[in-house]
C-alpha cells in the first residue's frame, strides 16, 4: 500500500481508502459482523483512512467504526460528514446551532474528543457563497472539536468555489472512468492550493467491477434500485449518473483495454491513482474479499499512456454526452 499526504492536513493516508456508506445502509442487507471483517481486512492491507457520514445508517456506520478502532492498535484517520440530517437541503439549515449538534452527535458516535476531518455533505450550491458557515467551521477547529474540515461536492464549480476558503483542506468529488470532468480544471487548482482530493464512487457503484449484468437485480432498499433516476438524492451518486445499459456497453469496451490478470476493480482504481492531484480513492465495500481486491490496486504498475487514452476515448464517445455537462 502506498501513502499520500492529504492536502494541508498533514495526515499520511493510504491511496486506497475505505468508503463506509454501504456498511451503514442504503445498499441492501448488511451484516455488522461481515462489515467489521471487511474493515479488519482493510487495516491488515495497510489501509488507514475511512470516509463515513452521520447519516449512513443514521449513525450505524460511525458507531461501527468506533467499535473497529477500539480493537485495532494502528492509527486510523476518519473523515465524516454533516448536513444531510436536514429534512430538505436548504442553506438556511446550516446554522451554527445545527452544525454544533451534528458535530456533537458524530463525536459521540465515533467516541472521540475531536473529529479528524469534517466534510460538508453535498450542500446546495448557494451554501458556498455563505462565508459565515465556513466561519462556524473555523470556530469548531479553534475550539478543538474538529481537527480539519473540507467539503464533499456534487459539481466541479462547487469545488472551485469551495477551495477559495483557506480553511477548506479537502474536497471529495465523484471521479472515475465514467466521470472525467474534475481532471480538466479543478485538479490543477487543487494541486496549486495543496487541497487533498478524495475520489468517491470510484467503481461507479459496482459497474466498474465488471460484475453487473443487464439482468442484475438489487434489493428494494439498495439505492441502485430506488435512486436510478435521482428519486431520493442526486442521480450522480448512483451508477455515477450514467444510464445503466449504456454503462454496461462501455464496461465491455474497458474490459478489452485492461492489462491481463487484473480485476476490473483494480483497473478502475489504478486508473484513478494515475492522476497526481488525487490523494486517494475511497471504494465502498461490504466484504473482506472486495477490500483485498481493491487494496491491491495501489501496488500495481502505472498504466500506459495508450491505455489512459483508450479509456478517455470510451468516455468521450459513450459517457460524456450523458454526464459531462451535468456535474
Ligand atoms: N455525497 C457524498 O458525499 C457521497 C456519495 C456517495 C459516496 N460517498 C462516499 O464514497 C464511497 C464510495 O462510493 P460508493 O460506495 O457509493 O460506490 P463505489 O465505491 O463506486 O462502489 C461500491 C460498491 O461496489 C461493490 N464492490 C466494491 N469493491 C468490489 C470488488 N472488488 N469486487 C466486486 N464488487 C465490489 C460493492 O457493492 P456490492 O457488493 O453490493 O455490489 C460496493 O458497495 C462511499 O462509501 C462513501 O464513503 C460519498
Amino acid at each position: 500500500m502506498q501513502y499520500c499526504t492529504l492536502g494541508r492536513t498533514g495526515f499520511r493516508v493510504s491511496e486506497i481508502s475505505f468508503g463506509a456508506w454501504a456498511i451503514g445502509g442504503s445498499w441492501g442487507a448488511v451484516d455488522d459482523k461481515e462489515s467489521l471483517a471487511a474493515l479488519n481486512k482493510a487495516a491488515d492491507c495497510g489501509l488507514n483512512f475511512i470516509d463515513t457520514a452521520d447519516v449512513y445508517g443514521m449513525g450505524r456506520s460511525e458507531r461501527l467504526l468506533a467499535q473497529f478502532k477500539r480493537d485495532r492498535k494502528q492509527e486510523i484517520v476518519i473523515a465524516t460528514k454533516a448536513g444531510r440530517k436536514l429534512p430538505a437541503q436548504a442553506v438556511e439549515g446550516y446554522t451554527r446551532e445545527n452544525l454544533t449538534q451534528w458535530v456533537d452527535d458524530s463525536l459521540k458516535n465515533l467516541a472521540v474528543d475531536a473529529l479528524d476531518l469534517l466534510q460538508l455533505h453535498c450542500p446546495p450550491t448557494a451554501l458556498y457563497y455563505r462565508p459565515e458557515v465556513f466561519g462556524y467551521l473555523d470556530d469548531f477547529v479553534a475550539a478543538g472539536k474538529i481537527r480539519h474540515y473540507g467539503v464533499s461536492v456534487e459539481r466541479v464549480e462547487e469545488a472551485l468555489k469551495a477551495i477559495e476558503y483557506p480553511g477548506v483542506k479537502t474536497v471529495q468529488i465523484i471521479f472515475n472512468c465514467f466521470r472525467l470532468r474534475p481532471a480538466a480544471l479543478f485538479f490543477d487548482q487543487a494541486l496549486k492550493k495543496q487541497v487533498g482530493i478524495l475520489a468517491r464512487v470510484p467503481l461507479a457503484s459496482g459497474l466498474l467491477t465488471g460484475k453487473l449484468r443487464r439482468d442484475s437485480r438489487f434489493a428494494a432498499d439498495d439505492h441502485r434500485a430506488f435512486n436510478r433516476h435521482g428519486e431520493a438524492f442526486d442521480r450522480g451518486e448512483t451508477f455515477s449518473g450514467v444510464d445503466y445499459d449504456t454503462a454496461l456497453d462501455a464496461v465491455e469496451e474497458i474490459r478489452r483495454v485492461m492489462p491481463e490478470g487484473w480485476s476490473m476493480a483494480q483497473f478502475a482504481l489504478r486508473w484513478i491513482l494515475m492522476f497526481e492531484a488525487v490523494t486517494c480513492a475511497i471504494p465502498g465495500a461490504k466484504k473482506p474479499e472486495q477490500v483485498a481486491d481493491n487494496c491491491r490496486a495501489s501496488d500495481l504498475p502505472a498504466l500506459s499512456p495508450e491505455t489512459m487514452a483508450a479509456v478517455e476515448k470510451i468516455y468521450s464517445k459513450k459517457i460524456a454526452p450523458l454526464v459531462h455537462q451535468r456535474w
